[in-house]
């Protein structure tokens, strides 16, 4: 493959993984990082790395100053947390990174891309693109957002000959989890939420599937050389099952199964109890 492939995220996780496949294809990998620490391994790997902060506009516009053949957005955080009790601030910064930085790229490079016709753009998003789980609304809601965008997207440059695709896999073995769980946003102590967040974090760390970043960059790699790629792309068993039962089953059958599969709030038993009130 002698395309240039720019991968956002790419210090670790699926992004590395993404790295490491598209150079052994003989592309052209800007990859770009954060942490200088991991500049050093992407050069090992052959990769062009680049510092790049997504919600860094002077780093986006550095990153991308050359032709860019394919995208891979593969940067993301999860900011967990009941939606009542988390800052503005927070919900803001999760978009930032999930949602507008994806945009902003695709406004980058769309318009090289536009004049030699051809470019793919490819958003990592997530089973919670299309599944909410209460706690993890913030997540949900940006990547849903991602998904929109995308869709949004693939119908406004298709004409130009850029393909964007979407790579929705369930849970993967990365330090994505662990940041997840390290960066929850408990509920008040005293609060309506307390029980609640103790066991979401509880459950996020006995996630029992997880796939390897590699199998998630297969497919990246296989949406980026397709002839036609395909809008979405399901990653794993259980983005299959969960997506698959999200998209059959009417939303109040659904929403009785939803507590047999994650924690859900309870309510204090009694109408005077003090948790109820607190804010
Ligand atoms: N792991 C999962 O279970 C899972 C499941 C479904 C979807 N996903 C999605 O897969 C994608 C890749 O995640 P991963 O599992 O590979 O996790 P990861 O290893 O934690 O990778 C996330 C990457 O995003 C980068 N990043 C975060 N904020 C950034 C910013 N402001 N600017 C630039 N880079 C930033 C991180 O860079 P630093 O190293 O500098 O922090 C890291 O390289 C994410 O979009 C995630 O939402 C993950």
């Amino acid at each position: 493959m002698t395309r240039t492939v720019l991968i956002t995220g790419a210090s670790g996780g699926v992004g590395r993984a993404v790295a490491q496949r598209f150079r052994a294809d003989g592309a052209t990998v800007v990859a770009g990082y954060r942490d200088p620490a991991a500049a050093e391994a992407l050069t090992a790997m052959g990769c062009r790395p680049v510092r790049l902060d997504v919600t860094e506009e002077s780093d986006l516009v550095s990153a991308i100053d050359g032709d860019i053949d394919v995208v891979v957005n593969a940067a993301g955080v999860s900011q967990g947390g009941p939606l009542e009790e988390l800052p503005l601030d927070t919900l803001r910064r999760q978009v930032d990174v999930n949602v507008f930085a994806a945009l902003r790229v695709a406004q980058l490079v769309a318009p090289g891309m536009r004049q030699r016709g051809y470019g793919r753009i490819i958003n990592v998003s997530s089973v919670a693109g299309r599944v909410t789980m209460p706690g993890m609304g913030a997540y949900a809601m940006s990547k849903h957002a991602l998904e929109s965008m995308s869709e949004a997207l693939r119908h406004e440059l298709r004409p130009f000959g850029i393909a964007v695709s979407v790579i929705q896999p369930g849970g993967i073995d990365t330090p994505f989890a662990e940041a997840e769980r390290r960066d929850f946003r408990h509920g008040h102590p005293d609060g309506p939420y307390a029980e609640f967040t103790t066991e979401v974090v509880d459950r996020l760390s006995r996630n029992p599937v997880s796939l390897h970043p590699d199998r998630v960059a297969r497919v990246i790699h296989r949406a980026a050389t397709a002839t036609r790629p395909r809008p979405y792309y399901r990653v794993g068993g259980l983005a299959h099952i969960m997506l698959g039962l999200h998209h059959a089953l009417p939303s109040r059958v659904w929403d009785r199964l939803l507590p047999m599969i994650t924690p859900t709030p309870r309510r204090p038993s009694t109408t005077d109890d003090p948790r109820l009130t607190v804010r």
